[in-house]
């Protein structure tokens, strides 16, 4: 059985996350799809509402398992049996980072393989970043999240 990883802070999921989502679940058996639970980045949401949101935002895709972890990812991977783990790029900024951090996880992870999955080009100027950068002064981010999860981040803005 072919088990790969989507692992991100996904603070909050994007439309871009969730393309890659869709189309790596077509190339596995099972995509796990996991959340960086890091104590020391400032998070918009909780592990437990980006894990919420993921679920949400996945339930039609039967392979898709949402979870969280702390810690390496390469550690991760090999405890769940992951032996793939899927990234999404979308210039050569992430390019350079990314290529950096499949590096270090091929040092730590010695079976775990690496795959990258270009963004479509709907998706080029979205990320988590960007979208908290647009709600916090009340813009349109209908282009950049999924629609169910539009309510969690103007909620948190509200406070
Ligand atoms: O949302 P992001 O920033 O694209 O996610 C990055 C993530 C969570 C995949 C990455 O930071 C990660 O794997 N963190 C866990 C710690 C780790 O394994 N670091 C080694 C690679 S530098």
């Amino acid at each position: 059985m072919r088990k790969a990883i989507y692992a991100g802070s996904f603070d909050p999921v994007t439309l871009g996350h969730l393309d890659i989502i869709k189309r790596a679940a077509k190339l596995f058996d099972v995509l796990v799809v996991a959340a960086l639970e890091n104590p020391n980045k400032n998070a918009l949401f909780t592990v437990e509402e980006r894990k919420e949101h993921l679920e949400i935002v996945t339930r039609d895709l039967k392979n898709v398992e949402v979870a969280s972890f702390r810690g390496l990812l390469a550690d991760f991977a090999k405890e769940i049996g992951a032996s793939v783990t899927v990234r999404g790029l979308r210039n050569a900024v992430d390019f350079a980072a990314e290529y950096q951090m499949f590096l270090i996880n091929r040092k730590l992870g010695k079976d775990m393989e690496t795959i990258f999955l270009a963004a479509d080009e709907e998706h080029l100027s979205v990320s988590s970043t960007n979208t908290k950068e647009v709600a916090v002064f009340g813009g349109n981010i209908d282009f950049m999240v999924p629609p169910e999860i539009k309510p969690f981040i103007i909620e948190k803005y509200k406070k």
